[in-house]
Parts: structure tokens; C-alpha cells; sequence
């Protein structure tokens, strides 16, 4: 077992980077004639991949960090399914949605809180407006497996679904009782054989690791439960704790926590039961059977990062349809608003909901692809960015240099003329060894860091 306590010192605010440049630099100045000009301008030979946000939950987990409208109201999901058809429309008007779709995810919130009739009409005004679907486009829908039913999973099926991910993150009653989730192995597990039974054979279970009474024992012992599941792939994120950003999470008492050292323990043990289990780590939170193109993906080198996580599909610009999601192409990010009221009043005027985006310039380009090599593989083969972007890597990033010299005297990185290598305990310290990197983080002093600690 590694000391880990010599690495606590790396707990530290730190971004997750599913983009860079990191959310906090999207801005109000970026209007609804960026994003158009950036449409007319993307390629018609690109894929696209939609993002669809369904937000509504009808109770809070305390831990939870997404955007999500709590509600039992059924008539706001109605007219939420009325808003984002009208969001199509208009989308149609600027964008080329005759493009080919490579593909489509349902996030939230919780996508199956809708019923199954809603969900159809929703997946039916797409692909009115999306008509052309590659054929083995990849569809998926996160899952919270206490609102599923036969009838979601026939709607999803009928409608393209071949990949779905449940959320868990732990078995624990005490756990589940504090995190205000009490969802039974059983409930999971019959989810799981409805999914199963449909012919879904791309199933992903969503874990969090770092949350209120953990312990390395229950988390092992959750971890052995969860594997007679037999999950295709398994996200294991550490809990993002932002009190001031989420209310519900100032519910938690801080002392329940594990500490740092406990939680690289914790993430140490998880990594070594699942590979000695035949899954195989993928980025810095997620494994995957080796049969699993995500797997296959980094032997190839064609793993890539984005909102969701990780994925094999890259070269596609995203769409965000509905409040709050996010969309990309090569050269921008755009998020729709995030209060339903903006959201809206913006779509009854005719215009797209855009609240804020943001422009990369050349260096944004660069930056994002070392960052996103690095989390995706821990490692930079240093030629090939300097063959890309045409730069002196030594030169350009000699501050990123410096500042990585504490990782390789830790031994857990070495850098060559060639390559960046992150090891074992380096895979674990990624974010932390993509800082040096982000032209932003470094202009802000570490205690106005608004981010989740990397450990
Ligand atoms: C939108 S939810 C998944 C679908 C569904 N709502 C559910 O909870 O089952 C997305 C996932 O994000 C993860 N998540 C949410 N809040 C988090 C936090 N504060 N830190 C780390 N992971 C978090 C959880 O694992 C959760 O399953
Ligand atoms: S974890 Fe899922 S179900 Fe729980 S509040 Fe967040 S989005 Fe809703």
C-alpha cells in the first residue's frame, strides 16, 4: 500500500475539467448571434451529438451537484415537454439538423421522473428535427432506478436506447439514510434485469466515494455487491463537495467525512478490486470491461473528454437542448439558462435560451487539448503537440514545466523531450497535474478557488 499521507498536501480546489476553459469563464457577452455565426460556419460532415436535460427530481439528494428543479407537479413536466419542442424549432431555424447524429443522451435531473408517454413525445419531436440518425448512433439515459419501468424501458428501446447508466453511489443504509437516497440492492437490481431482459448490453452504474460515513469497509463491501450486478462500466466519482453553491449539502455534518489520506485509500482499493476483477480504469473515474469500446478506445488513443464524462465519439459538435445544458463545437462552449423563467421567456420571444458562452482563441486550443490528453490518458506525447500546434513545447509551457517538477520528486510523473507520464498514484492526482496547465486557474489566488477539492 502507498503512503498516501505525503499526498494529502495535494488536496486542493481544483476543476473536474469536462471543459476547458472551466464553466467560471463563461460569459454573459457571448449572445445568441455568437452562437448562430458558429453554426453557419461549423462543417456539415461533423456528427452531432445532442444533450438533452430533463431536470426535474421529486426529492434532493443531499450530495447532489447537478441542476436540478425539484417538483411533484405534473403539469410543469408537460410544459416543460411543450418548451423544449419549441426549443427544436427554433434550432432548426439556424443550425443544419439534417447533419448526421452520432449521439444522443438524456441527463438530468431524472429523465424517467417524466412518464413514458412524455418521454416518447419528446425522443418522436427530435427525430423529427434530427431525421438523420447514424445507425449505430450511441443513445443513452441516466437512470434513477427508483423512477423505471417496463414502460420507460420500452420507450427508450423503441427509440434507439442501447446504453444506460443507474445511478447508486452506495449501499450503505446509514449512507443512503444521511445522503436522503434509501434505494434498496433489490430496487437496483430489478432495474437492472428489466434493462437486461431488453437487450441493453451497455449498462454503467454510477458510484460516489468520499461521502458522509463512508468507511474503506463499507465502501469495499459495496463495491463487492455492486460487482454480482455485473455492470458493462462503473463511474466512481468522488464526491464533489460545494456547500455554497448547493444548499442541500450544507445538511452534511464535515466531520463524517473521510479525510484525504482515506479517500486515495478508498479510491486505491476500488481501482485494485475492479482490475483484479477484469475491468480496466478509464480516465481518473471510470472502468470498463475490456470488451467495452470505451476500453478499446484508449488502446486506440481515441478517448475523449467531455461533459458526460468520458466517451469514444469525439469529432461531433454538441448540442444543448433544454435549460441549463451545455453545447460545444471546436471553437466555443454555450450554455442555455439555468432558471426556467429565463429559459422560457427567451424561447416564447423566438430567440435560442443562451445565457452565457464563451469563444476559444488559439492558446484556449492548445491548453484544452494537453488538458484533455492528460485526463483521459496520464500521459502527453509531447511531439505530437508540438507537431500539432506547432510550438516549442519546452518554451511555450515553461511554467507548466516548473511546477510539474514537484510531481516527478514525488515520483509519480516523469517528463521527457517527448513524453509527460503520469503513474499509478499519478492517474489519481490527474486534476492536480492538469493544473499547471489552465491559463485561468493560475490567475486566481488557491483560497478564491471555487472549486471541488481533488481529493
Ligand atoms: C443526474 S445524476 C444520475 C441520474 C439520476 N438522477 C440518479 O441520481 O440516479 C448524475 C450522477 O452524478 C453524480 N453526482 C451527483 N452529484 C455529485 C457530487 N456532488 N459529487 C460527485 N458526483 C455527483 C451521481 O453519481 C449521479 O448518479
Ligand atoms: S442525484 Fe439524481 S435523483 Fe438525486 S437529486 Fe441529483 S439528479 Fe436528482
Amino acid at each position: 500500500m502507498v503512503d498516501f499521507s505525503k499526498f494529502t498536501k495535494y488536496s486542493k480546489p481544483g476543476p473536474r475539467y469536462t471543459s476547458y476553459p472551466t464553466a467560471p469563464e463563461f460569459h454573459e457577452n457571448f449572445k445568441e448571434e455568437d452562437l448562430v455565426s458558429f453554426y453557419k460556419n461549423q462543417s456539415d460532415d461533423r456528427p452531432l451529438s445532442l444533450y438533452i436535460h430533463l431536470p426535474f427530481c421529486r426529492s434532493a439528494c443531499y450530495f447532489c451537484g447537478c441542476n436540478v428543479i425539484f417538483t411533484s407537479k405534473e403539469d410543469k413536466k408537460v410544459k416543460y415537454v411543450e418548451y423544449l419542442k419549441k426549443e427544436l424549432q427554433i434550432l432548426k431555424k439556424h443550425l443544419n439538423t439534417n447533419r448526421t447524429v452520432s449521439q444522443m443522451h438524456f441527463g438530468g435531473g431524472t429523465p424517467t421522473f417524466f412518464s413514458a408517454d412524455q418521454l416518447k413525445e419528446v425522443i418522436t419531436a427530435i427525430k423529427e428535427v434530427f431525421p438523420n440518425f447514424e445507425n449505430d448512433a450511441e443513445i443513452s439515459c441516466e437512470i434513477d432506478p427508483r423512477f423505471f419501468t417496463q414502460e420507460h424501458m420500452d420507450v427508450l428501446k423503441d427509440g434507439g436506447c442501447n446504453r444506460l447508466s443507474f445511478g447508486v453511489q452506495d449501499l450503505d443504509p446509514k449512507v443512503q439514510e444521511t445522503i436522503h437516497r434509501v434505494q434498496p440492492f433489490e430496487t437496483t437490481k430489478n432495474v437492472m434485469d428489466i434493462a437486461r431482459k431488453a437487450g441493453i448490453n451497455s449498462i454503467n452504474i454510477d458510484l460516489i466515494y468520499g461521502l458522509p460515513y463512508q468507511t474503506k469497509e463499507s465502501f469495499a463491501k459495496t463495491i463487492r455487491e455492486i460487482i454480482t450486478l455485473n455492470p458493462d462500466r462503473l463511474a466512481v466519482f468522488n464526491y464533489a463537495h460545494v456547500p455554497w453553491m448547493m444548499k442541500t449539502q450544507r445538511k452534511f455534518d464535515e466531520t463524517t467525512f473521510a479525510p484525504p489520506s482515506t479517500k486515495l485509500e478508498i479510491l486505491q482499493d476500488t481501482i485494485g478490486f475492479f482490475t483484479s476483477n477484469g475491468y480496466k480504469m478509464v480516465g481518473m473515474d471510470h472502468f470498463a470491461k475490456p470488451t467495452d469500446e470505451l476500453f478499446q478506445a484508449i488502446e486506440k488513443g481515441e478517448l475523449h473528454r467531455n461533459f458526460q464524462g468520458y466517451t469514444t465519439k469525439g469529432g461531433a459538435d454538441l448540442i444543448g437542448i433544454g435549460v441549463t445544458s451545455i453545447g460545444n463545437g471546436i471553437d466555443y462552449y454555450v450554455q442555455n439558462f439555468k432558471d426556467l423563467k429565463s429559459y422560457e421567456a427567451a424561447i416564447d420571444s423566438g430567440h435560442l435560451p443562451v445565457f452565457k458562452g464563451y469563444s476559444l482563441n488559439d492558446d484556449d486550443i492548445l491548453r484544452q487539448y494537453v488538458i484533455m490528453e492528460l485526463m483521459s490518458n496520464f500521459s502527453l506525447d509531447i511531439k505530437r503537440v508540438e507537431e500539432k500546434f506547432n510550438i516549442n513545447f519546452e518554451e511555450y509551457f515553461a511554467d507548466a514545466i516548473i511546477a510539474l517538477k514537484e510531481f516527478e520528486e514525488a515520483e509519480i510523473l516523469t517528463i521527457d523531450s517527448n513524453k509527460i507520464q503520469a503513474n499509478e498514484t499519478g492517474a489519481m492526482l490527474i486534476r492536480n497535474i492538469s493544473m499547471p496547465f489552465d491559463a485561468y486557474l493560475n490567475n486566481i489566488p488557491e483560497d478564491k478557488r471555487r472549486f471541488s477539492k481533488t481529493i
